[in-house]
């Protein structure tokens, strides 16, 4: 949309330039940059992201340098991320799953990465797993607004879904149900998911077990226990695993980020 205030077009959106003989309109390159702008600015005010996660980026992510192996190991991670978000959409494995135990960035570097795909112009949608699950019971109350019926279409239909902390909880049957349909309904659509979870799986195997198995929710329930044989193996099928180091739980050192 063209601004008011525009001074190179006047707000028409248009610049007229004369070339000899010949003049022509072209768009207005200041125009064109509001334009995208706006663009991004909209999507990301519809994207859900919790307002303490509105600032993260991949900027502000800090590597460690008391500890070389975790050092390397997030600083791997996150240059995948970071690429994966530059590059996307990525035709071999449309999504991530980033897996870790808590504390470790899981949930920043997925936010840093649907925020670089929405700046691109690309619709996206954060979901808190638990918080999805809530929507979805709600909806079937017959009182439930329309805000919350739109959830699970929402999750559904999105260009890009961030489902965070998948399986954080244990849900009942029809709500598991509910998960393995969006997980489904992307995974043939070829619609991408990024998702974080700290449930263990066998398959992130022993590199990331001898380094922080101890660190994952509850040794014992791994995340086919949580969200069902079906939903995890859609899951490993449409998102490359990205292993997240046990590096010191970051959470007490957040600098306020109400300002
Ligand atoms: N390496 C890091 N640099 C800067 N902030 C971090 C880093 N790791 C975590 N945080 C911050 O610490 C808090 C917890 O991180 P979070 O991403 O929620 O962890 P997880 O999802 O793995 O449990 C968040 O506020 C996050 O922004
Ligand atoms: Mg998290
Ligand atoms: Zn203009």
């Amino acid at each position: 949309m063209a601004q008011d205030t525009c001074t190179k077009c006047g707000g028409s959106g248009w610049v007229v330039e004369r070339r000899g003989e010949l003049s022509g309109a072209t768009r207005c390159v200041d125009c064109q940059a509001a334009t995208a702008a706006e663009r991004t600015a909209a999507l990301l005010s519809k994207a859900n992201i919790p307002p303490n996660y509105r600032k993260v980026d991949f900027d502000n992510f800090r590597i460690p340098n008391d500890n070389p192996i975790a050092r390397t190991l997030l600083s791997q991670a996150m240059v995948i991320i970071r690429s994966y978000a530059r590059e996307y959409p990525v035709s071999s494995k449309p999504g991530i799953l980033l897996v870790g135990p808590t504390g470790v960035g899981k949930t920043h570097l997925a936010i840093a990465a649907l925020k670089a795909i929405i700046a691109r112009g690309i619709q996206g949608t954060f979901f808190n797993y638990q918080s999805l699950l809530d929507k979805i019971i709600a909806s079937y109350n017959p009182a439930a607004g329309a805000g919350r019926r739109n959830a699970y279409e929402s999750a559904m239909e999105s260009d890009v879904l961030l489902l965070d902390d998948i399986g954080a909880n244990r849900s009942i049957d029809w709500v598991e149900d509910a998960v393995n349909s969006i997980i489904t309904y992307r995974c043939n659509h070829l619609k991408p998911l990024i998702a974080t979870t700290n449930l263990y799986d066998p398959e992130f195997g022993p590199a990331v077990h001898k380094l922080d198995a101890a660190g994952f929710a509850g040794k014992q329930a791994t995340l086919s226990d949580r969200i069902g044989e079906r939903s995890r193996s859609r899951l490993f099928e449409m998102c490359r695993v990205i292993k997240m180091p046990q590096v010191e739980d970051y959470r007490p050192h957040v600098v306020d980020r109400w300002g």
